[in-house]
């Protein structure tokens, strides 16, 4: 008997992992085509990146960060603000994508209280959205299936459309959807009221929830403009989309947006520790201070080896090239997913950015009619990609909040062309095997 709590029944024992592949205790090899949960982006086995962490950990392994500060944590912070779009960035260190968007959650909360503006509490967020599992960040994201049993602790946070191209709800579509998303923001900042909105949280391009999608040219730029006429601060959760993973720095570089907050995690540490981020920018970050300072601290906050790490992977996301990698495969891995699945009955549209990539199966391609949640679609393509020695990630209710399968793809950035066409090799394999009833 196992005395771990799992998260998965029978897992099999993973025993090391190099560049995208993962080997397990009974010697299976598989192609690793989400980099866990969209995490490894400079790939398994760095060893220049585990190096940092050891010399780290020898050198200085903790203290506190209300008592100290790091040479690690200062020159990661440096670096970082050079790729970060965070004017003036300032960088508060965490463990993870939750705990990081707790913080600038919190952050913006005191920059409004610092301002003597009080009232301002409201969080707009949107509905299929993710930004993490711990109380306040599930209060803000718009993920029915994962809220439904903490419903009644979740706070007060509104809720407007979700952005997906496949399925946008602006009546004009393709057609001035930017400025149709931009009216129900500025609808539900009126609909709480004057002064009441603190800040507004979204994904630049969306994560797992939404399967990749990514927003019409016209969206941020109108949505941005919203929020600052409002006053209300915008945050960019990239856990998922930064470091590179959608061929830039960061999502909201490809359409020049500059949030006030910005959450990173995941591939922020490619995994080598767990790293999160909260980047406010130097108007936040001056006003809080001046007002007396950000009641909010972690134990693991600031944490020396965790900088070190952070650092090490920017290091190697530089000399690699793989910010640039990733947009110049793009199109490799995007075609390769066509070949396989374009034309299957059950896949209504492959989309993403960079590495990062969904597909989304439905039921009927002309009505784009989502398969119900009882066929377990989505578990069964994982299931039986898995067989077929490829892990890819997923999720459900990509549609609605209910129903809706997606796989979402995030490789490793140093991936080559050739296992690229394995990983579309595979998933068409995967795919043909569950629709023609052999899973
Ligand atoms: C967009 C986004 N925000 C926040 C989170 C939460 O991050 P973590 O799981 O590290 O707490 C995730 C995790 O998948 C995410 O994709």
């Amino acid at each position: 008997m196992s005395r771990v709590f799992r998260r998965a029944v029978d897992p099999p024992v993973a025993v090391r992992a190099e560049g995208v592949w993962v080997e397990d205790a009974d010697g299976r090899r598989y192609l690793d085509a989400a980099g866990g949960a969209v995490v490894v982006g400079i790939g398994h086995g760095d060893t220049v990146v585990a190096a940092a962490l050891a010399e780290q950990a020898a050198r200085l392994a903790y203290v506190h960060g209300s008592a100290f500060t790091t040479e690690a944590l200062e020159a990661y912070a440096a670096e970082l603000a050079e790729v970060a779009p965070v004017p003036g960035a300032r960088v508060f260190p965490v463990s993870g994508g939750s705990e990081a968007v707790e913080t600038a959650l919190k952050l913006a909360r005191a920059y409004h209280l610092a301002r003597g503006e009080t009232e301002r509490s409201v969080v707009i967020a949107r509905h299929l959205s993710y930004h993490g599992n711990t109380r306040g960040a599930l209060a803000v994201s718009g993920r029915p299936r994962l809220r439904a049993p903490y419903e009644p602790w979740l706070g007060h946070a509104v809720h407007i459309p979700a952005v997906t191209e496949y399925r946008c709800p602006a009546p004009g579509h393709p057609r001035g959807c930017g400025a149709w998303h931009a009216a129900q923001l500025e609808r539900a900042i009126e609909q709480a009221g004057p002064g009441k909105v603190a800040a507004f949280i979204a994904e630049p391009i969306g994560g797992a929830t939404t399967g990749a999608a990514a927003p019409p040219d016209d969206y941020w730029p109108a949505v941005a403009a919203v929020c600052r006429r409002h006053g209300v601060l915008l945050i960019a959760d990239e856990v998922m989309t930064g470091f590179g993973r959608t061929g830039k720095w960061f999502a909201a570089d490809h359409w020049g947006l500059r949030p006030d907050l910005l959450v990173a995690a995941k591939g922020a540490s490619s995994g080598y520790w767990p790293l999160g981020l909260c980047i406010a920018s130097a108007e936040v970050h001056e006003t809080v201070t001046a007002a007396g300072g950000f009641v909010h601290g972690l134990t693991f906050s600031h944490h020396p080896v965790g900088a070190a790490v952070g650092r090490a992977v920017l290091g190697r996301l530089h000399d690699l090239g793989l910010v640039e990698a990733a947009a110049v495969k793009e199109p490799i891995l995007q075609a390769a997913l066509s070949a396989a699945l374009g034309d299957h009955p059950a896949v209504g549209d492959i989309r993403g950015r960079g590495l990062l990539a969904g597909v989304e199966f439905v039921a009927d391609r002309e009505t784009r009619l989502p398969f119900p949640p009882g066929e377990r679609v989505v578990e069964r393509v994982v299931a039986a990609a898995r067989r077929h020695g490829l892990l890819v990630y997923w999720s459900k209710g990509c549609a609605d909040g209910v129903t809706g399968d997606v796989v979402v793809l995030g490789p490793p950035l140093i991936i080559t062309p050739e296992e690229i066409a394995l990983i579309a090799e595979r998933l068409g394999a995967a795919v043909a095997e569950v629709f023609a009833g052999g899973d």
